[in-house]
């Protein structure tokens, strides 16, 4: 079969590369890609919201599946341009409806879906022009520190946690007033939720699922967890905290909930949840869904999977993840970004990175394992491993 893959970073870099291992697959095109894809299939220059040439291109090649990295094209409703066009209904998009990307699309319709599903989750109160006042005086109710989200997509900026209440109070006005356009028309402001988070991921056919490894990023610049936020400094998977017990409540309260209320509310979502949990003294909760994989934890989740990814997406497709198991290596996998000097703040761009081979060793259960890395388009990913005494 011939697969399109859409999106061009580290994500779809790793998901190009566990797809490529799949006897299941012919040829690998991603739009547009990036360097690090160009090494595993052909990248093709389409932009992932180009739905009339990604058509095209699909027919052209004779794709049979396509896989969908990023949320704007979700968001967009590629999904359902596809089953709405009878040249290309036949063929798959691993990735939700326009509805199902609501998930993440809009924290207000996420929250009201957790509330519906009683997904544990942060109490919340969602206030747009018409009730700024309750807000405010929703806001006198908390404890700082206080959470306001804009809720629409606004390109991970639209999240803010301030101490202080009268400036939580003349920010839920600046927000609805068009700090971030259109995303904050709508705020959603939250309880604070204090512990550690973790990303958990589920494979969906919109009955049935299959749970990824989950993993951790990290979000600052700095060395021990400091200074700027950025995109992602990078993660590791497995997470030590979260223990068989810890993951069996996230499967029974969390994981569980929301595809059984997918079901129910006969949300069309064949595609990727991805949970982002707050562990709140050994109670997992819900800070928010997005409905693809994470970048960077794709890049550690993805070493982690011995299952064949391309059939596992064959499932989803045919509604058959039922049937379904997901091989898991209990090995312990991490993304380590590489950034030009000065982000996240002004940088250079365009350097070119060398020095890409070299190996590590470590102790691994009890045995002397040597593992080679290799590096691509500026992260760092477990390429190979072998046991040696
Ligand atoms: P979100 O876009 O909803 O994931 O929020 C971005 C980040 O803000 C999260 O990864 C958390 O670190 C933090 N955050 C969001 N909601 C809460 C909350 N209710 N309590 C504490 N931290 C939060
Ligand atoms: N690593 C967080 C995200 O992909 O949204």
């Amino acid at each position: 079969m011939n697969l399109l893959l859409l999106g061009s970073g580290g994500r779809e870099h790793a998901m190009a590369w566990k797809m490529k291992q799949s006897p299941l697959l012919t040829n690998l095109y991603i739009a547009p890609g990036n360097a690090g894809t160009a090494a595993v299939g052909t990248n093709v220059t389409i932009q992932t919201e180009d739905f009339a040439a990604i058509k095209q291109f699909v027919l052209n090649h004779n794709i049979g599946m396509v896989v969908v990295g990023p949320e704007a094209p979700l968001v967009a409703g590629i999904t359902d341009f596809f089953e709405a066009d009878s040249d290309i209904c036949h063929i798959p998009v691993i990735g939700p409806s326009k509805e199902g990307a609501t998930l993440e699309g809009s924290k207000d319709y996420a929250k009201a879906f957790m509330m519906r599903h009683n997904i544990p989750t942060a109490g919340y109160l969602c206030v747009d022009r018409n009730n700024i006042e309750e807000g405010i005086a929703y806001l006198t109710t908390l404890e700082a520190p206080y959470v306001l989200k804009a809720d629409g997509l606004a390109a991970g900026k639209g999240v803010l946690i301030i101490d202080n209440l009268e400036e939580a109070q003349s920010e839920l006005r600046a927000m609805l007033g068009g700090k971030f356009g259109s995303a904050s028309a709508k705020v959603v402001i939250e309880e604070f939720l204090s512990g550690i988070e973790l990303s958990v991921f589920a494979l969906t056919d919109g009955k049935d699922y299959v749970l990824l490894p989950e993993a951790k990023d990290y979000k600052r610049i700095g060395d021990g967890d400091t200074g700027l936020n950025t995109g992602g400094m990078g993660a590791v998977s497995p997470v030590p905290f979260a223990d068989a017990a810890f993951m069996k409540k996230v499967e029974e309260t969390i994981v569980k909930p929301t595809i059984d209320g997918l079901h129910k509310e006969q949300i069309n979502f064949k595609g990727f949840v991805f949970f982002g949990l707050i562990n709140c003294d050994g109670t997992p909760k819900t800070i928010e869904y997005n409905v693809r994989m994470g970048d960077p934890e794709t890049e550690a989740v993805m070493m982690r999977i011995e299952s064949d990814l391309v059939a596992l997406f064959q499932s989803t497709a045919n509604g058959t993840l039922g049937n379904q198991t997901i091989k898991i290596s209990n090995d312990f996998a991490v993304t380590v970004m590489l950034v030009s000097g000065g982000y996240p703040g002004d940088y250079e761009k365009g350097k070119e990175i060398s020095g890409r081979e070299y190996t590590l060793s470590r102790r691994y259960s009890g045995k002397r394992r040597q593992s080679s890395y290799r590096r691509w388009s500026g992260d760092i990913r477990k390429f190979g491993s072998q046991n040696k005494e």
